[in-house]
């Protein structure tokens, strides 16, 4: 495959905020790539699309609620290649929700598995299943290239760049495609509570680089998965201001960690996309 179709936008805008008057703020507004195959899923998934044979079948694999697992079938249909989700959790089905029923209309067959056998076909590297694989999350080489690509985009080196952070592919995607003793100073929110091993393996990234990264641990809203009514709130008002969309487990937090910090310079903030099913 040469070039991919539209209707994936990038290179994606980049729109200055006003919200906060006092911070120089910039949003790059990745979530506007696609309404499905939103943010750094399109920035994963695109590498693993251009290598794959005309036809090629896919497994994949995720959670009920994961964001991945709709975007690989939104994906699959587009270029034409037929796909299986694997999904954790025996006891669901495909009506179980509206993400799986979603799958379900794009063509995606889904198989059920319990969370033991989930987790060991982690441990094993996503082995047994025939066609392509593509491991849980989109994650792989091709990711941190295709995350690499939002760094690229950038036009001017900003003082600050923010982004939310899960598996840790994005941030480090962004870090690999930095040259070193770049004056950017990182910000990655996490999502997920003591995420100690991502964590260490960004900073270790940016240290061998030279580049100054800030963790902020996910303590305020309980972790992966939970937020509280203000912050759905503030995320509400954020929504009607400005009229962009902030998904509560990711970029939620992000404008939470921008509200309460007090940066100097410019910043610009990776809107990492997430849809709400
Ligand atoms: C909307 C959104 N933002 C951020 C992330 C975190 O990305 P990563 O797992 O690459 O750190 C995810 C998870 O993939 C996500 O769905």
């Amino acid at each position: 495959m040469d070039a991919i179709p539209m209707p994936f936008l990038t290179p994606s805008p980049v729109q200055k905020l006003t919200v906060k008057p006092e911070l120089d703020l910039y949003i790059k507004r990745d979530d506007l790539i696609h309404p499905i195959v939103s943010g750094n899923k399109w920035r994963k998934l695109q590498g693993f699309f251009q290598i794959l044979r005309p036809g090629e079948p896919i497994t994949t694999f995720g959670g009920a609620f994961s964001n991945h697992l709709p975007a690989a079938a939104f994906a699959a249909k587009h270029f034409g290649h037929p796909i299986t989700g694997v999904v954790r959790g025996e006891e669901l089905n495909a009506s179980s929700n509206d993400l799986l029923k979603y799958c379900q209309a794009q063509g995606m067959a889904l198989e059920f598995v319990s969370r033991s056998a989930f987790r060991s076909l982690r441990e094993t590297g996503w082995t047994g299943y025939s066609g392509r694989v593509l491991p849980e999350g989109g994650a792989g080489s091709h990711a941190m290239e295709g995350c690499g690509e939002i760094w690229k985009e950038l036009a001017h080196e900003p003082d600050h760049l923010v982004l939310a952070s899960g598996t840790g592919t994005t941030v480090s995607g962004i870090l690999a495609a930095m040259p070193p003793h770049c004056k950017t100073q990182v910000h990655v929110v996490s999502a997920v509570k003591g995420a100690l091993i991502e964590c260490a393996a960004a900073q270790q990234q940016a240290l061998a680089k030279h580049i100054t990264l800030h963790w902020e641990d996910e303590t305020r809203f309980g972790g992966f998965g939970k937020w509280s009514p203000s912050l759905l709130e503030e995320a509400e008002n954020f929504e009607q201001t400005t009229g962009i969309p902030l998904d509560p487990n990711y970029n939620a937090k992000v404008w939470a960690y921008l509200q309460r910090t007090s940066l100097q310079g410019n910043v610009v903030w990776i809107h990492t996309g997430g849809v709400r099913f």
